[in-house]
This record gives structure tokens, C-alpha cells and sequence, in this order.
């Protein structure tokens, strides 16, 4: 059984991310985004969305594109911006994100993160972002990269008004964005503190991260070029899974296998039934099965996984408008929400309304 974690207060080194929590059953409002950067990949699927699918079903939630955010770093290439923005719409139905359980829309379609992004960078103290973990890590890793931007160290100020503007209380996330749940946190009760209560401080939710390696051992990413995605066809499939790093300390057949350092091994565990699971594990430590037999079982179930996935993906490409209206659609009423609580927060603030 997936075991599941909720953070909350999380200290600085993310020990606290060690300790499990019960899951909470006063989930109210959940809030995710994600940014178009791409194809999605088996990685993304079992790092978030399969935690988004489970949440969909259990409380009111809202899952959104983050196209804003993903121009904080690739402001100087934004020619895919879009078409990205449609195969995430593709990825995120087909995986089963379900437009009738959840609100799904484009965060560049509900101006009001904006406006509320403008109001929070008045109270933010620069120092709080300077030691985002996040930025520290980036402007070492991408010194030629010109990310000493403005809009790059309010990152997290916009991640904030994108959760606080629906109130959120609840935000499935992975580990690495810990430090911008507790700066959103600090946020909101900066502003509570400033002019009223309005916002809930949200609690983040991780799964628990998923053991899947990319096709080479290392961990599944598009910078390595080493992913599954989501719309891989049966072909690119077998072929991946061919090239799939396993032990190599098996030259032959009868050599005993150690399948615990074996990537196509880690994919068995999380998609074959346990039975066979155990089955494949013991031949292998007696030489009695080949890779090539291994790996060909796994292209089947894989594939198995992955075929209606794939197949609803083209159909929803096919008909590009219908999928865009779920997404226009969505924006429009998570528009209406936001546009309550700028009312608030407006008059919380004491603007002039005419
Ligand atoms: N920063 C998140 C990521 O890179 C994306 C994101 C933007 C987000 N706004 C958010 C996630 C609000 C949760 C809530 O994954
Ligand atoms: Fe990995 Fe399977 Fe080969 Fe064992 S038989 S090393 S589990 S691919």
C-alpha cells in the first residue's frame, strides 16, 4: 500500500517531511499546478497526478497549468509556451483528471493571481525569498543562465497568490517544493497579521516518492533524456524498455541475478501483481530467467498501462477545441472564486470602490 504523508510546519532541513502524519480527513479545498514544460513522464505521473486523481474523488479541488511560473526561468524561449499548454491539457484528462470532480483551468486565464501577486510583493520582505532554498540552489546552478530576475525571485510570491486566492487549505505537492508551501504559509500570515484574517495557512500533502527510475538508473528526467512518457507509442515503448539499464553482473543467462539494482526490476514491483512479482524475483537470483524475457514482459504490462492512456490522449487531441472549452470552462469558475476573494482582500486592505 502507497502510504501517504501530511506536513505541516515543516522546519527548515525537511526533517520534519521524515514523519508521517494520518491523513487528514478535514480536507477542505485542494489546490496543484504544474508548469508546461513538457510531455509529461511516468515520473510526473506517479510524483503527482496520481495523487491529484485519488484527491479529485475525496474533497473539492482545483489543478491548474502554471504557464506563468514556467516563464521565471525560460523567459528568453518561450516558443513552445503554448503548445505545451495544450499537450499538458492532453496528458492531464487522458491520466483521468476529471473536469465533472475537479476545477481545471490555465492559470494566465484568471488575472486575479496577478493582482493578488502585485499586493503580496508589497509585504514579502526580499530576505524571505533570498533564502528560499529554491533560489540559492538555481542562481548557483544557472549562473549563465540570467536568472537574477526580478520575476524569478517572486517565484514563490506568485506560488502563493495561486494557493491563497482559492482559500486552500491543502496542497499536494513533491518534497522539493516544501520550502515554497511554508513561504506561502509565512505569507498568509503575514497578510492575516496585516489586515485581517482572510486566508488559511495551507498544509502541504506529499506522496510518498515514487521508486521509478529513468530508463538509465538515474532518477526519471527530461534533462537526462531518460523518461517514459505519457504518449510513447507501443513501438517506443519496447524499444525503452530494451535499453532499460539492468544488473550488470549478468552476463549470461545462468548468471545469478541481484534484481534490487535493477531498474527494469523497480518497474515490476509497481506494475506487476505481487505474485508474479515474486516469481520473476526468484528466477532471476537463479539464473533461470533472461533479461530479454524480463523485459519483455515488462513492454506488455507497460504497455498495458499505458495503451488507453495513450489512446485517449489522441482522442482528445483530435478534437483540440472540445478539450480547450474544459479548460476555458474551468478557468471561468475558478475565476469567479478568485474574484471573491479580491473582493476581500480589496477591502481588507481599504482600496477606494467606487
Ligand atoms: N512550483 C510548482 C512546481 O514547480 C508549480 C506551482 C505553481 C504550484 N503554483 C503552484 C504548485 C501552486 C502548487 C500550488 O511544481
Ligand atoms: Fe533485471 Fe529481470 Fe534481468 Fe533480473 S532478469 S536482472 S530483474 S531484467
Amino acid at each position: 500500500m502507497e502510504k501517504e504523508i501530511l506536513v505541516s510546519n515543516v522546519d527548515k532541513e525537511m526533517k520534519i517531511a521524515l514523519e508521517k502524519y494520518e491523513e487528514p480527513k478535514d480536507i477542505k479545498r485542494v489546490l496543484s499546478g504544474m508548469r508546461p514544460t513538457g510531455k509529461l513522464h511516468l515520473g510526473n505521473y506517479f510524483g503527482a497526478l496520481k495523487t491529484w486523481l485519488k484527491l479529485q474523488d475525496k474533497a473539492e479541488s482545483f489543478f491548474f497549468i502554471a504557464d506563468w511560473h514556467a516563464i521565471t526561468t525560460s523567459y528568453h524561449d518561450t516558443g513552445k509556451l503554448s503548445d505545451n499548454t495544450v499537450e499538458m491539457m492532453a496528458d492531464w484528462l487522458a491520466a483521468g483528471l476529471d473536469p465533472e470532480k475537479s476545477i481545471l483551468f490555465v492559470q494566465s486565464f484568471v488575472k486575479e493571481h496577478a493582482e493578488l501577486y502585485l499586493l503580496l510583493g508589497m509585504i514579502v520582505p526580499v530576505k524571505w525569498l533570498e533564502r528560499n532554498p529554491t533560489y540559492k540552489e538555481m542562481m548557483e546552478n544557472l549562473k549563465d543562465r540570467e536568472v537574477a530576475t526580478y520575476g524569478f525571485l517572486g517565484y514563490p510570491v506568485l506560488q502563493a497568490a495561486d494557493i491563497v486566492i482559492y482559500k486552500a487549505d491543502v496542497v499536494p505537492v513533491g518534497i522539493d517544493q516544501i520550502p515554497h508551501l511554508e513561504l506561502t504559509r509565512e505569507i498568509a500570515r503575514r497578510f492575516n497579521n496585516l489586515y485581517g484574517r482572510i486566508f488559511p495557512e495551507p498544509r502541504p500533502y506529499l506522496s510518498e516518492a515514487p521508486k521509478l527510475p529513468g530508463l538509465d538508473g538515474r532518477k526519471m528526467s527530461k534533462s537526462y533524456g531518460n523518461c517514459i512518457y505519457l504518449s510513447d507509442s507501443e513501438k517506443e515503448i519496447n524499444k525503452k524498455v530494451r535499453s532499460m539499464v539492468t544488473d550488470p553482473a549478468r552476463v549470461r543467462k545462468t548468471d545469478p541475478g541481484h534484481p534490487e539494482v535493477c531498474s527494469v526490476f523497480a518497474y515490476h514491483k509497481i506494475f506487476t501483481p505481487s505474485e508474479k512479482v515474486k516469481e520473476l524475483e526468484e528466477s532471476c537470483r537463479k539464473g533461470e530467467i533472461g533479461c530479454v524475457q524480463c523485459k519483455k514482459e515488462l513492454s506488455k504490462i507497460l504497455n498495458n498501462f499505458l495503451s488507453p492512456i495513450r489512446e485517449k490522449r489522441e482522442q482528445y487531441l483530435q478534437k483540440k477545441g472540445d478539450m480547450i472549452e474544459i479548460f476555458v470552462e474551468g478557468s471561468k469558475k475558478a475565476r469567479k472564486i478568485a474574484q471573491e476573494t479580491m473582493e476581500e482582500v480589496r477591502k481588507a486592505m481599504n482600496f477606494f470602490k467606487a
